[in-house]
């Protein structure tokens, strides 16, 4: 019934689509390639100017949210200008130049970056979304249960904490260490704590308060050999790190747009591999997975054009580059802060299980709160915080925006404050 209202709706709109729009300027929310070549900020140059943060202000915080650089926003509000140029065509009509076919694009970018199929994408609001899409769009037994990490953030674990409440699942959590770097003993832990009832297997790509990079492959190897499904929170890996989720051998990838992938806030992506697809059913698929199908109603389309904009520049940079320049700055910022006598670093040394993330546990005496507030009235630098149920203290995500003079600059501040 819906899909005859809905069919006969499409072809009308699509009709009208080419001919009606006429001299719509398109290109506006086409890839050009622009701000890629320079976007890295290399040692002695400044390149803020490329974003829209207060002159002098140091973001370090990527790992909350990325600073969405001029390139990009403008092609948001391009794409937002056209949307509202003619709302009803260019939202709904599937002709070549309307912002929804070029949303179909981005989706087919994203695959393309992430290593899937168009078809295996969906685009989500965040991870926490994608993450709730996966738990919600699967069949649930009382008593089932799903095996994670006690450093999950909430946006990757509260959705299984909704399942258990709703289906009787029981949620099962394998305890890292906070100075763990070591993979191997996390997968020969995740291992002893499989039971016969263990449908999922949920653990971060990169764990969100001390950037240990975990060996997905090997655990999603261990899921399969098992008959689990492996689903990743991949918030803090995406933009960060080469991230190919075919070869991490995952069934379910969630991860934020508005991270390290600097895309507009209130963007995300999911892949379920097709292989998945009878156990993991997301809702918005229902009719058919396309972007703004019945099923998942109108999106926030200049966004994802944004978030497109965003995935071609660090396609533009190269992502292996993007990792390299990350990792550079955090090993700058490790070295020095391992000196820092009333600083105790938790992340891991330079390294396999390194990521651009790197915290430090601070003493009893320091509120980490009033630190970072410090830090940024007295040295206009962002920090975060962590989580007190992690642990007091602090964490720097150094990203593309950022560079040597940066952390520097940070060092220089925490010396000062922390002593
Ligand atoms: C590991 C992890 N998962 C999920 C989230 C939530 O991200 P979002 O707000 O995009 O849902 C975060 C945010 O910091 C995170 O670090």
């Amino acid at each position: 019934m819906t899909s005859v209202a809905t069919d006969s709706r499409r072809r009308f709109i699509a009709g009208l689509g080419a001919a009606s729009i006429g001299s719509f300027a398109h290109a506006a929310v086409e890839p050009n390639n622009s701000g890629a070549a320079s976007s890295l900020a290399p040692a002695g140059q400044d390149i803020s100017s490329q974003y829209l943060l207060p002159p002098g202000m140091i973001h370090l915080n990527t790992a909350s949210l990325g600073a969405t650089p001029r390139v990009v926003l403008d092609r948001t509000l391009a794409a937002w200008r056209e949307l509202e140029s003619s709302p009803v065509l260019m939202a709904y009509g599937n002709a070549e130049n309307t912002v929804l076919s070029a949303v179909e694009r981005v989706r087919k970018r994203a695959a393309g970056f992430l290593g899937c199929e168009q078809d295996e994408l969906l685009i989500t609001r965040c991870t926490t979304d994608a993450m709730s899409t996966v738990a919600q769009g699967m069949r649930w037994n009382a008593g089932e249960r799903v095996l994670t990490t006690d450093r999950e953030h909430d946006g990757g674990s509260l959705c299984w904490a909704y399942i258990a409440q709703r289906h009787g699942v029981v949620v099962d959590q394998i305890a890292i260490a906070l100075d763990e770097h070591e993979s191997a003993t996390i997968v020969r832990r995740f291992a002893a704590a499989i039971t016969p009832a263990t449908r999922v297997i949920s653990v971060s790509h990169v764990i969100s308060s001390t950037g240990l990079r975990m060996p997905i492959a090997e655990i999603s190897a261990l899921a399969r050999e098992r008959g689990i499904l492996c689903v990743v929170d991949g918030a803090q890996a995406v933009g960060a790190i080469p991230v190919n989720v075919k070869a991490l051998g995952c069934h379910a990838y969630a991860t934020s747009g508005h991270k390290w992938l600097m895309a507009p806030k209130g963007t995300g992506l999911l892949y379920v591999s097709s292989e998945a697809s009878a156990a993991i059913q997301p809702i918005q698929w229902q009719d058919g997975r396309r972007y703004g199908a019945e099923s998942a109603g109108v999106g926030p389309q200049p966004l994802v054009i944004g978030l497109g904009a965003a995935i071609e520049r660090m396609q533009g940079i190269g992502m292996t580059a993007v990792e390299r320049h990350g990792l550079a700055l955090r090993n700058r910022a490790y070295d020095q802060l391992t000196i820092i006598k009333k600083l105790r670093v938790i992340s891991s040394p330079p390294g396999p299980s390194a990521t651009a993330i790197v915290a430090c546990v601070l003493p009893d005496d320091i509120d980490s709160m009033v630190l970072r507030d410090t830090l940024l009235a007295k040295h206009g630098i962002i920090v975060k915080m962590s989580e007190k149920r992690h642990f007091n203290g602090f964490r720097l995500s150094p990203h593309i925006l950022n560079s040597e003079a940066h952390i520097d600059a940070a060092l220089k501040a925490l010396r000062a404050e922390v002593g």
